[in-house]
């Protein structure tokens, strides 16, 4: 995979878009790169599922309680950023896998900016998108970067 966009759009049509019919909803938050958007509106336009954005406060924070009352049983799919590139605001991706997982629903993740942090301003390689639920996860995915490194 060449980049976080390529790796959403592959999630998004390849994992997400077979799990979905019309009337499912998709969980995004108000500050998502364009590469965490365009691939939902498409599988909206395709399939009918509805978008319902999580809210963000005057201070650029996520609303958590907003966030989690948007869940209901037609939410099929959850998909942040863990820190926003316009923002730098740092999301609360524990808690808010915690939520989506208490619904029983599947969370992806943005990880191109936390993981460019991680490696500080000499990291010039984008990194590609993962699956990552739990901070063991995340530990695991920065060593196997270090190591290309
Ligand atoms: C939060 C976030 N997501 C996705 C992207 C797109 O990343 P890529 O260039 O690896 O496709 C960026 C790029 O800056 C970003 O900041």
């Amino acid at each position: 995979m060449r980049g976080t966009t390529e790796g959403i759009n592959l999630a998004a049509q390849s994992y997400v878009k077979p799990l979905l019919s019309a009337g499912d909803e998709i969980i995004p938050t108000h500050f998502e790169h364009h590469a965490n958007i365009v691939p939902w509106q498409m599988i909206a336009q395709e399939t009918g599922v509805l978008i319902k954005v999580a809210p963000v406060d005057d201070t650029g924070q996520i609303i958590l309680s907003r966030y989690a009352e948007l869940f209901s049983h037609r939410t099929k799919f959850v998909s942040v950023t863990h820190v926003s590139n316009a923002l730098g605001t740092i999301t609360p991706v524990r808690e808010m896998v915690q939520i989506a997982h208490g619904h029983g629903v599947r969370i992806l993740i943005d990880g191109a900016q936390p993981i460019l942090r991680r490696f500080g301003p000499k990291a010039t390689v984008r990194p590609t998108i993962a699956f990552y639920n739990t901070t063991e996860e995340i530990d695991k995915l920065a060593s196997a970067i270090r190591e290309l490194a």
